[in-house]
């Protein structure tokens, strides 16, 4: 198929397109490098230096024989979608294109409204895109579990039937989010859900997880393949930023309680459940959703996790719970359901004692290169 990575050059983007594009697909990228320069701003840096798209595509083309198409602009402008979507003709689209960070969008009045305007005209471009140049093809969405909060009551994959007065209708699921950025994601199913109604679009939703990892099939090829990888609180995911304190001997920043629990998965998890859901579109009409995780850890779980890989790797790494600078429930109820990927095809790379290892490992290599002030900031939400 011809596949369009919208945010090719994040952390996610760049190992989907090698990996669509190791599974015999035709792939182009397209990026106007907006993580890089909000990280620039913000003075946070990659625990090691990425190249940038052009680099990549030619590396990645060296070490497999298949060609990636490189397109650098901003998505959140018209034009520069139509000549994209025009050119390339893509069956299916991966929109990742989004300012991810919910501490990000914490920040500051001008960090929320780019937030804002940047995630919701994207998902609107594309809307319009599918619509006037490629109307027959799928729209893979990456939204995140984070649209949910944490009900007091089972979460279902993306629909809920609600019985009222004797009378039944499936309704989306209920969405309470926790910060600006999820409520971004909230607006973006509720647009997708619109037009899908409308238009007849085929979508599929996927409310992902906190991801960790950076190792791929892919990047064993090269070193200089790997995503880029975050470890300051604005831009970095949790796990990840816990192995890497680990390797720094700075405290794992726990925040208050630590009973937030959520669903995470492994990077190679992600790739999998995109692929399995372009390989398997939607129908037109279809907003389809799945909850993309692969098992559920408390923040307690995982510093204890990261302890005691740590140690047997003779590292020192202490546990500190520290002031929770978001407003978010400590203790929680937490049960969502994730059948849908599984049934698909998707298995697990579950987080074992050998992932934390090889990530540990990797990570000595930089150690020196670790920035202390950048780990823990305090982005407080009010
Ligand atoms: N990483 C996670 O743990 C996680 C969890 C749940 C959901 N998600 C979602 O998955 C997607 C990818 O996440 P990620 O961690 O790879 O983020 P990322 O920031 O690394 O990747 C997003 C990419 O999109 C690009 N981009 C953003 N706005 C753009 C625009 N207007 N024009 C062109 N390019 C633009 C950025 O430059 C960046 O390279 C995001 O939508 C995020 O919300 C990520």
């Amino acid at each position: 198929m011809r596949i369009l990575v919208l945010g090719g050059d994040g952390y996610l983007g760049w190992p989907t397109a090698m990996h669509l594009s190791a599974h015999a697909h035709e792939v182009a990228v397209a990026d106007n490098y907006l993580r890089r320069r909000l990280c620039r701003e913000e003075q946070v840096n990659f625990l090691y230096e990425v190249p940038d798209l052009d680099e990549r595509a030619a590396l990645w083309q060296s070490v497999s024989g298949h060609r990636i198409a490189v397109h650098i602009g901003d998505l959140s402008q018209w034009d520069f979608v139509a000549k994209v979507f025009e050119k390339f003709g893509p069956q299916a689209i991966v929109h990742y294109a989004e300012q991810p960070a919910a501490p990000y969008s914490m920040l500051h009045r001008k960090a929320a409204t780019l937030t804002l305007h940047n995630n919701l005209s994207v998902t609107a471009n594309v809307i319009f895109a599918v619509r006037e140049f490629c109307p027959d093809a799928h729209i893979v969405k990456l939204g995140t579990m984070g649209e949910y909060g944490t009900p007091n009551i089972d979460i279902e994959e993306g629909w809920l039937e609600v019985e009222h007065k004797g009378r039944q209708h499936k309704f989306l699921y209920p969405r309470q989010a926790g910060s600006l950025y999820h409520t971004t994601k909230i607006m973006d199913t509720d647009l997708l859900w619109f037009y899908v109604r409308t238009w007849a679009l085929r979508v599929t939703d996927l409310m992902q997880g906190p991801v960790y990892g950076l190792f791929t099939d892919e990047t064993e090829k090269n070193e200089r393949l790997l995503p880029f990888f975050n470890y300051d609180e604005i831009f970095g995911t949790v796990l990840n930023r816990f192995v890497v304190q680990a390797v720094a001997g700075y405290p794992l920043t726990v925040y208050g309680k630590g009973g937030q629990t959520r669903g995470y998965l492994n990077i190679k998890d992600t790739l999998n459940c995109v692929r399995l859901s372009v390989e398997n579109p939607a129908d037109h009409g279809e907003l389809r959703i799945f909850n993309q995780f692969t098992e559920t850890f408390s923040v307690n779980d995982l510093a204890a996790r990261v302890q005691e890989t740590g140690s047997e790797l003779g590292l020192n790494v202490d546990i500190q719970h520290v002031e929770n600078p978001r407003l978010e429930a400590e203790a929680h109820y937490y049960n969502p359901r994730h059948t849908g990927l599984l049934d698909l095809g998707l298995s697990p790379h579950y987080l074992s004692e050998d992932v934390l290892v090889e990530m540990m490992e990797y990570v000595i290599k930089y150690k020196d290169q670790i920035k202390h002030d950048q780990i823990y900031r305090k982005v407080k939400w009010a």
